[in-house]
């Protein structure tokens, strides 16, 4: 049924400059959950009005989250102590997405994951999965069930991790295909041939990973890379002919401009600009990065002139300690002083969505609020919790309302969720 939702319009066009802001505004969902309509409420034909609404008041409605890294079976497992990503994936990671073999377990958590996202204002992920064909099903179906756009795949590991999170270099090739053609484009769902990172995959699955990319048509590719220096230090010494980190994935064929690259932290001039002329993304993961003290990633070395590296901006759950993409928005902005840019309020907002779903390649259906893309939708009460509510009156701009939200901000602001039209979160 076409509906309506009333409140303060936040529209983001192509560029972080280009934002409409209505104070008083309307959009129109279609009865195929895309947005039939949007603007000034006062010019609403009057086609729709007797169309049912909910009205919002001065809370923002905006183009909803994308996440573009994270761990759907690390759901639990946040703010496990250890001394560095190696330590914490050995001690806490792989007992825990061990469980993920069994599809009951997996089925219930991938439930619980997306609610969780949706109670963030997520709309849209790239998601890992642990190795486990089941857990990778489960988290598609749950997806498919909120008519999510929504990408993941099995990941492929098979050395230096336990053997219960293991594969083989034959079963996960066998079971990268067979998801490939049973999700992929299957309504909003996309697929990424996920090997974990170099680490934990023998050269002969590397190579089977550039392969299955190239069978996979239209996947996207996700791993880790130069996340930590105890990781560099070992991939030096597992891959000693390769001059540094990226050239081990060069390699077998994964740095395209399909391939999303989680971390970065420590890339190297030579690195920055050949992902650069691949066109593959950097992933950035502030809170990550700060609990497992990997590092603080510079936006000014990676975004260079004359040799900009495509850039998202993730949680990366469980190494993450947040959902929230706002809180995400003000980690990133700390991280960035540290490193000597001073990023904008609507440079943030509009990486987290619009920018994320071009690192997606998802941005034709949703990311922002143009007309025809799905109404994926967060709603932000600007004046959600105590401090923010003192802090609203002196705001004098949306930009500056934006900017609260991102460093006061967390899932209490977030009022309601929608996606494809529908209603995930929110009373
Ligand atoms: N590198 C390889 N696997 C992981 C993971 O699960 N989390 C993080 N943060 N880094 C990784
Ligand atoms: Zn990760």
């Amino acid at each position: 049924m076409t509906k309506l939702l009333l409140g303060q319009l936040v529209v983001f066009g192509d560029t972080p400059q280009d934002l409409t802001h209505e104070t008083r505004g309307a959009i129109v969902i279609g009865d195929d959950g895309r947005i039939l309509w949007r603007g000034p409420l006062p010019l609403l034909p009057r086609a729709f009005d007797l169309t049912p609404r909910e009205d919002y008041g001065l809370s923002l409605l905006m183009a909803g989250f994308i996440d573009p890294h994270i761990h759907f079976p690390q759901y639990r497992m946040l703010a496990a102590a250890a001394t560095d990503l190696l330590d914490w994936l050995t001690r806490y990671t792989w007992p825990e997405e061990a469980l993920y073999a069994d599809a009951e377990h997996a089925a219930k958590a991938a439930d619980i994951f997306l609610s969780r996202l949706f109670k963030n204002g997520t709309t849209s992920a790239m998601a890992f999965c642990s190795s486990h064909k089941v857990g990778a099903e489960a988290l598609f179906e749950a997806a498919l069930k909120n008519n999510m756009a929504l990408i993941t795949g099995k990941t492929l590991m098979d050395r230096n991790a336990i053997a219960a999170v293991q594969d083989t270099v034959e079963q996960g090739a066998l079971e990268t295909l067979s998801l490939h053609e049973a999700y992929h484009n299957k309504d909003r769902l996309r697929h990424a041939v996920s090997p974990r990172f170099a680490i934990t995959s023998t050269e002969a699955q590397l190579k089977s990973a550039g392969e299955l990319l190239q069978l996979c048509k239209g996947a996207l590719m996700q791993t880790h890379i130069s996340e930590s220096k105890s990781e560099i230090e070992w991939i030096k010494t597992l891959f000693p002919n390769d001059r540094d980190y990226t050239a081990v994935y060069e390699h077998f064929g994964l740095v395209t401009d399909h391939s999303l690259f989680a971390h970065g932290v420590h890339l190297s001039e030579s690195e920055a600009q050949r992902l650069h002329d691949a066109g593959s993304t950097v992933v950035h993961c502030p809170t990550s990065n700060n609990f497992l003290g990997s590092g603080l990633m510079s936006m000014n070395h990676l975004l260079k002139d004359n040799r900009p590296v495509s850039l998202g901006l993730a949680t990366d759950i469980g190494g993450g300690t947040s959902f929230s993409m706002l809180q995400t928005l003000g980690e990133t902005y700390k991280v960035q002083m540290l490193s000597g840019r001073k990023l904008k309020a609507t440079e943030l907002f509009h990486m987290a969505t619009l920018g994320n779903a071009k690192r997606l390649r998802i941005d034709d259906e949703t990311g922002s609020l143009a007309i025809g893309k799905f109404a994926d939708i967060v709603v932000l009460d600007p004046s959600a919790t105590d401090v923010l509510a003192a802090r609203h009156p002196l705001s004098n701009s949306i930009e500056d309302v934006l900017f609260a939200l991102a460093i006061l901000g967390d899932d209490r602001a977030v009022q309601a969720t929608y996606v494809a039209g529908k209603k995930v979160h929110g009373v």
